[in-house]
């Protein structure tokens, strides 16, 4: 296999967005991702319509990403597909294209884990920062997960702790809906929490054991809080939405840099990255940045358009699995649920 000039066409489709990436060894030349609006109107994405609108999508998307990079189909080296977790209806278009695409050109395809590609987004190659080294922890926090991951040198994944109910996105698009806010809510509150006071609502912490962590009962907070506040003032939300929004945000961040902090005093790796669309979040990143200072760990924060679902995370684990020769079989399912271990 030749391995000086690899390109590959990566392509991910696992939930609402249908992105295509091209890159060139580590470099991405293209990463194309089309959202989907229909969604927004529904308060949460709906599979049937989800698949739907990848099927419409991919052509495109996938044409756009190669154009923008100035590759032909001729020129690839193999393609990467996500092929899990995810939404079955979404995956199944983005499995399906990648396969007979790898057919059509008798090249490999490779088959790659959504979560492991969240946290491989840190090797995309970056003139402003260096890859993480080995060992190092990845708070991984998106819509669907909330995990906290060693990572060692042969590219191996270790859970050391996790959400046990909702995952953070969950939890701050659930209380975005609370407050009258359209899907996907979490950038929202991360806007109007940027114009409010951070303690002017407390909300306790859950009290979850060792390094896992629960926000089941933070949303269900935010509800009971907001249902008293209106019954006194039907205008609450609309009169206090910043301070609402900082309040949320400032005991998110507490309750994941807490757990973040005591991962890296149980096993003493001070190299710590965070991963999946939450990494968006800008309290998120400050306190990484503030943790880098204060405690001299070595912080890695993804680029922002490497945070939400994005192919060329997919096509970067693409890249390390054609170099390690783990070419997928054509015969590899899609699947829904899979652990970022497998
Ligand atoms: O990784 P991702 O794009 O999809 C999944 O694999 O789940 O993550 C999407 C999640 C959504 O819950 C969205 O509200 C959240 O990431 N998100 C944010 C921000 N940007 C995206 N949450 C808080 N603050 C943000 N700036
Ligand atoms: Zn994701």
């Amino acid at each position: 296999m030749k391995t000086d000039k690899v390109y590959i066409l990566a392509i991910e489709s696992s939930c609402d967005d249908t992105s295509a990436a091209v890159l060139e060894n580590n470099i991405v030349l293209s990463n194309i991702i089309a959202n989907q609006e229909v969604h927004a109107q529904y308060g949460g994405v709906v599979p049937e319509l989800a698949s739907r609108a990848h099927q419409q999508n991919i052509v495109p998307v996938v044409a756009q990403a190669l154009e923008r990079a100035g590759i032909t189909k001729e020129q690839l080296s193999a393609v990467a597909y996500t092929k899990g977790p995810g939404l079955m209806g979404s995956l199944l278009v983005g499995t399906s294209f990648a396969k007979s695409m790898a057919l059509a050109l008798d090249i490999p395809l490779l088959a790659v884990n959504h979560m492991q590609a969240h946290i491989m987004a840190h090797f995309i190659k970056d003139e402003n920062q260096i890859a993480p080294s080995f060992p190092f922890l990845c708070l991984t926090i998106s819509g669907g997960h909330t995990q906290i991951v060693k990572i060692t040198e042969d590219l191996t994944f270790e859970v050391l702790g996790e959400t046990i109910d909702d995952a953070v996105g969950e939890a701050y698009d659930k209380s975005a809906k609370l407050l009258g806010l359209p899907y996907p809510g979490g950038p929202l509150i991360d806007k109007y929490a940027k114009k409010g006071n951070p303690k002017a609502f407390p909300f306790s912490k859950p009290k979850v054991k060792g390094l896992d962590f629960s926000f089941s009962g933070l949303k269900t907070a935010i509800l009971y809080f907001i249902q008293k506040k209106e019954r006194e003032n039907p205008d609450f939300i609309k009169e206090n939405l910043h301070d609402i929004c900082a309040s949320i945000q400032f005991t998110i961040a507490e309750i994941l840099m807490d757990k973040l902090k005591m991962a890296v005093k149980e096993t003493g790796i001070k190299e710590v990255a965070i991963a999946g669309g939450v990494s968006a979040n800008s309290e998120i990143r400050k306190r990484l940045k503030l943790a880098s200072r204060n405690y001299k760990w070595n912080t890695y924060i993804p680029k922002f358009e490497f945070t939400t679902d994005n192919a060329a995370m997919i096509g970067i684990s693409g890249y390390y699995q054609y170099l390690h020769n783990k070419k997928a079989d054509f015969s590899e399912p899609a699947k829904a649920r899979l652990k970022v271990t497998e």
